[in-house]
């Protein structure tokens, strides 16, 4: 809507002899475009920058050992404690309001890609390897505060693409920081889904067993069960 209007706009102020208060608001819808334009490639390059993590995520899961992953994982959430740590000074001495206008100040854009990477980053970790996280997390009480609060920063900024809100809305269920959905369960688990894959496998064999069990009996069925 404001786009089309500046469209029709602009070719109007080439000729319109402007009074000082239109002049005023043609600057106020000026820049006001161009925190627009800024703010889509501001979202462009954090939707590729989400590529980019997802990458590397996926090649933290293909370490070989377990304490190599958790090293590395104390590593991601030590260094996106501190971005975002330094990141929120920034953002806050700036008086930038999530939600609001996008802000003019390329230090204060940085501040806000920082935060709204280096909390995607942890999230994705947290549900890809959700014990070494918690773990950490669970020792780590100031990382945990900051990752809590960059969580729903992030969220009022209106800046994610919609796969990372819906990454960082489980997110604030697997840490409590929202009511869990009854249904919820953090679909990256790879335990949890293995652990229900292998206790139904062996309900499966159990029963097999069994059967073939009952069947050698033949005869003596009605004798006293001993398998129970
Ligand atoms: C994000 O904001 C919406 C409201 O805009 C709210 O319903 C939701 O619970 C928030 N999620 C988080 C993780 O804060
Ligand atoms: C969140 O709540 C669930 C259910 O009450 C609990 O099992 C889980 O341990 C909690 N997790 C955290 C990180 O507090």
């Amino acid at each position: 809507m404001r786009n089309m209007l500046c469209a029709l706009f602009i070719p109007l102020a080439v000729w319109y002899s402007a009074s000082a208060e239109d002049k005023q608001q043609n600057q106020e819808l000026n820049s006001t475009l161009e925190a627009d334009r800024a703010q889509t490639i501001f979202q462009r390059l954090y939707r590729r920058r989400r590529v980019e993590q997802l990458e590397a995520v996926k090649s933290l899961l293909e370490l070989p050992e377990y304490e190599k992953q958790y090293k590395m994982v104390i590593m991601i959430a030590e260094k996106v404690y501190n971005v975002i740590e330094s990141s929120r000074v920034t953002l806050e001495s700036s008086g930038y309001i999530p939600g609001a206008q996008f802000p003019k100040d390329e230090n204060v854009r940085d501040a806000l890609s920082n935060i709204l990477e280096n909390t995607a980053l942890l999230g994705d970790v947290l549900l890809h390897l959700p014990d070494i996280t918690h773990a950490i997390l669970a020792y780590n009480y100031e990382w945990t505060v900051m990752f809590r609060w960059s969580i729903g920063f992030c969220n009022e900024t209106m800046l994610m693409d919609p796969k990372t809100v819906k990454m960082i809305n489980l997110v604030a269920q697997e840490l409590n920081i929202t009511d869990r959905d009854p249904s919820y369960v953090n679909p990256y688990r790879k335990d949890a889904k293995l652990e229900k894959q292998t206790s139904s496998h062996v309900e499966i064999k159990t029963s097999k067993k069994k059967k073939r069990k009952d069947i050698r009996k033949g005869p003596s069925l009605s004798s006293p069960r001993t398998d129970l």
